[in-house]
């Protein structure tokens, strides 16, 4: 066996049983989130830990857990742990990069279609017995074919969502802090600065990873930048969006409709954003497809044989935590 390892909720069996090939496990079979003192108790005299997004891996886990050499998260976002820590304390950190791509991918464009053709809204009146007759106005929302459709964010899942915005004839622009290689451009579409996306796209899809200088990067004042007829799509993680702006962006119409996956204090949602009809809600599942959550489970073990082998494990987050890697 190549050590002892924390699975810290439940996970796909063909996942266990890949790793009790591998491992000694300690799975937390129940269904909720281990408090810290759970994670730091259960953490001693083992070498690995597969964990998910709940999971909050701060500074005073890292300090306590001296054994711990992989931290293998179930996610493409790392926000959930420390990794100037872990790095300084030669804990190697994974991800599952890629295999959810196309999935998140198509969500973003679940809640863009659902915000802007409202949906939720018609199903509930549909249920709700009210419906009479036909209506010209009825439920009237906003068209998606030929706009302008503006990413922040342009790696693997903007592009993705790119490629699905062609076969709807959209005009595409995109901002990224950094540079995006030529070839993962395609044709037609536009780089633009973040203030241009705003103020001129009818659709603002986010796909940023949670850093100090995304945080609220939807706020009262970008907000204001924006079109009456936009509707924001955030699949991202939930602090890049002020939510309480948004309330105030939605309410009074600033922008026309959001579809939220992920929010500020998650799973609390901001009760101004409850009250509104022009905001679809999610719970955090862009991407909750069988096959994709099984591959991300599947490249998280991988991750971590790899590391408890002593080999590079391919999805590492922080190299730099290579030169002190414990073993
Ligand atoms: C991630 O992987 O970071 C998502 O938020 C959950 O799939």
């Amino acid at each position: 066996m190549l050590g002892n390892v924390l699975v810290t909720k439940p996970v796909f069996p063909e996942m266990m049983e890949f790793l009790n090939s591998q491992v000694s496990i300690d799975a937390n079979l129940e269904d909720r989130v281990l408090s810290k003192q759970e994670l730091i108790s259960r953490l001693q005299a083992k070498q690995g830990a597969v964990t998910l997004l709940t999971d909050i891996i701060d500074r005073e886990v890292l300090e306590s857990i001296p054994d711990v050499r992989m931290i293998c998260n179930i996610a493409v976002g790392f926000n959930n742990v420390d990794i100037a820590n872990a790095s300084r304390l030669g804990i190697l950190v994974t991800n599952t990069p890629g295999v959810l791509t196309e999935t998140t991918a198509d969500f973003a464009w679940t809640l863009l279609m659902s915000a802007a053709r409202r949906i939720v809204e018609g199903d509930s009146f549909a249920r709700s017995g009210q419906w009479k007759a036909w209506g010209l106005q009825m439920l009237l929302g906003n068209d998606v074919f030929g706009k302008t459709l503006g990413i922040v964010g342009f790696g693997r899942i903007g592009q993705a969502v790119a490629r699905r915005a062609m076969g709807f004839s959209m005009k595409i622009q995109y901002y990224d802090s950094l540079p995006v290689p030529p070839e993962s451009v395609p044709p037609g579409v536009r780089e633009v600065s973040l203030e241009t996306l705003l103020s001129t796209s009818d659709f603002v899809s986010l796909h940023v990873p949670l850093l100090p200088e995304t945080t609220h990067l939807l706020n009262d004042k970008t907000f204001a930048l924006m079109k009456s007829n936009c509707v924001v799509v955030n699949t991202a993680r939930g602090p890049v969006v002020d939510e309480k702006a948004l309330a105030r962006a939605l309410k009074s119409g600033k922008i026309a409709a959001a579809g939220l996956d992920v929010f500020e204090r998650e799973p609390e949602i901001e009760p101004e954003l409850m009250k509104l009809q022009n905001i679809v809600l999610a719970p955090h599942m862009a991407s909750a497809s069988r096959e994709t959550r099984l591959k991300m489970c599947m490249m998280a073990a991988e991750n971590l044989v790899a590391g408890l082998r002593g080999e590079r494990p391919p999805n590492l987050v922080n190299p730099e935590a290579l030169g002190n890697r414990r073993h």
